[in-house]
């Protein structure tokens, strides 16, 4: 196995697996959490991830197949790409025009993913990735979780809205109201009233 990243709270590793490539992603102990409370974050993200990971594959959301779960790890299918954070040159004009495609992509993908009643809990261009073949996938499904929650939510919509400008965030916005459909007024209400109190830097610290 190939060490190919070492993250927040996990180390990922590449190997090959009945033929196939695959990650495994595994959590490792954070010295400075109390050891009972490390373990139980890490057995409790490991599950959420690889549970909810597998519903929205079943549904048909593209998600890396989750092929074995473990204590503290999953071994699931490697996406062979990039995190969107890593697009090169996103300044540039030509650049500028992929970003803003894959932008309206991850829109309709976070659309699709709420109206499945699932919240990410760490939407960020850092946990979506973009294959060869110029298609996203959406990882890092350990803070997830099942939920109707505009709450929970409007924080996955504005956690985007924070992170790219607002000629991205417009393209972002209109295709995740496709991919989501009625209900997606209902949150991006609730993100205005979000944004009013200020709630967005305190969820910033809680989930450090
Ligand atoms: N299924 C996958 N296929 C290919 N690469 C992956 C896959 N899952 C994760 N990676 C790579 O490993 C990195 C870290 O994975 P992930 O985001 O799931 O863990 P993390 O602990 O949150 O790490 P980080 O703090 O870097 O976000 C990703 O940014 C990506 O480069
Ligand atoms: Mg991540």
């Amino acid at each position: 196995m190939r060490k190919i990243s070492e993250g927040a709270e996990a180390v990922i590793y590449a190997a090959r697996m009945l033929g196939r490539n695959v990650i495994v992603k595994e959590r490792v102990a954070k010295g400075y959490r109390i050891k009972e409370l490390d373990e139980q974050l890490r057995r409790q993200r490991t599950k959420t991830e690889a549970k909810i990971q597998s519903t929205l594959y079943e549904k048909g959301v593209r998600v890396p197949g989750v092929i074995l779960v473990g204590k503290y790890f999953v071994v699931m299918e490697r996406v062979q790409g990039k995190t969107l954070n890593r697009m090169a040159g996103v300044g540039k004009a030509h650049d500028r025009r992929s970003m803003g495609m894959a932008m309206a992509e991850a829109g309709r993908v976070l659309g699709t993913i709420h109206r499945l009643g699932v919240s990410h809990g760490d939407f960020t261009t850092a946990n979506i990735m973009q294959d060869r073949s110029g298609r996203l996938w959406v990882i890092d499904f350990g803070l997830a979780a099942f939920t109707n929650s505009e709450e929970e939510m409007a924080l996955d919509v504005l956690l985007m809205k924070r992170s790219v400008d607002s000629g991205m965030y417009e393209r972002f916005i209109k295709s995740y109201k496709l991919g989501f459909g009625g209900k997606a007024s209902a949150v991006l209400g609730r993100l205005g009233e979000i944004e009013k109190r200020g709630r967005y830097q305190t969820r910033t610290l809680d989930s450090a």
